[in-house]
């Protein structure tokens, strides 16, 4: 749960008294026009970026100040709005980096249970992750977070650059993600998207909560719309 979060850079507020709880079982979706500052929410609470004021907290024990290596090992996990895997490595040691998070080795039942949650299942393990297709290197990041274990998944962007039916076949994956206990963070532009998956959503705007509510409650709130004129948030109502 993050409380009254601040980040500034330089002289600006890229988040401010940013209040919000991610639950259980429950895809939260996080939105706003470019610079609004989800990325920069993702980057504090993975300890990627330093609070000016507030505080982030999981399960009542407070997590930010940790450097990243002990919040992800705390349970919070995350794919990057750029893909950031190792894209020389092959699969099966990009699954094993996203597993330092927790004690003993990736079986061989794991991997494939991994891959299977990712909506790759059946991947190739030795093929290079820079090599597979572009929603595949998606879905492999997410597969990657998976094998920490996460309490918290957090997704930045994850149908970025995926065609229609990619990403309609990706509410599923993050609807199962969630139903398996997960409290899963979804950054998303496509509002599609974010209906389907979403149980609720947060809107930024220049760092700050404009609205919260149902994906049709924020997709009809004219604040919204207006932060979003003409970017298609009217999808939502
Ligand atoms: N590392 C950084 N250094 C300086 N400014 C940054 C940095 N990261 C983000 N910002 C600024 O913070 C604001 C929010 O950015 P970001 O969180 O990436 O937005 P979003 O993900 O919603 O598009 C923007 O004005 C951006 O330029
Ligand atoms: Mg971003």
């Amino acid at each position: 749960m993050l409380e009254d979060v601040g980040v500034r850079y330089g002289g600006v507020d890229a988040l401010r008294d940013v209040t919000l709880t991610v639950e259980r079982g429950h895809v939260l979706g996080l939105i706003g026009p470019n610079g609004a500052g989800k990325t920069t929410l993702v980057n504090a609470t993975t300890g990627l970026a330093p609070l000016a004021s507030g505080t982030i907290s999981l399960d009542g024990a407070r997590i930010d100040g940790l450097p990243p290596h002990r919040i992800a090992r705390a349970g919070i996990a995350r794919t990057y709005q750029n893909i950031r895997l190792f894209g020389a490595l092959d699969v099966h040691a990009n699954l094993a980096a996203g597993a330092f998070a927790r004690p003993g080795r990736l079986s061989a039942a794991e991997i494939a249970t991994l891959l299977e949650r990712a909506g790759i299942a059946g991947a190739d393990l030795s093929a290079r992750a820079g090599s597979l297709p572009y929603g595949d290197q998606r879905r492999l990041e997410i597969a990657r977070a998976l094998a920490g274990s996460p309490a918290v998944l957090m997704l930045d962007e994850p149908a970025a650059g995926m065609n229609p039916s990619e990403t309609t076949r990706l509410v599923d994956t993050i609807r199962a993600i969630a139903a398996g206990g997960i409290a899963v963070l979804l950054i998303e532009h496509d509002m599609p998207l974010v209906r389907a998956a979403c149980d609720s959503v947060v809107v930024l705007n220049f760092g700050q909560t404009i609205a919260r509510g149902t994906p049709s409650e924020v997709g009809r709130d004219p604040v919204v719309v207006e932060a979003y004129l003409g970017t298609g948030a009217e999808a939502l109502a």
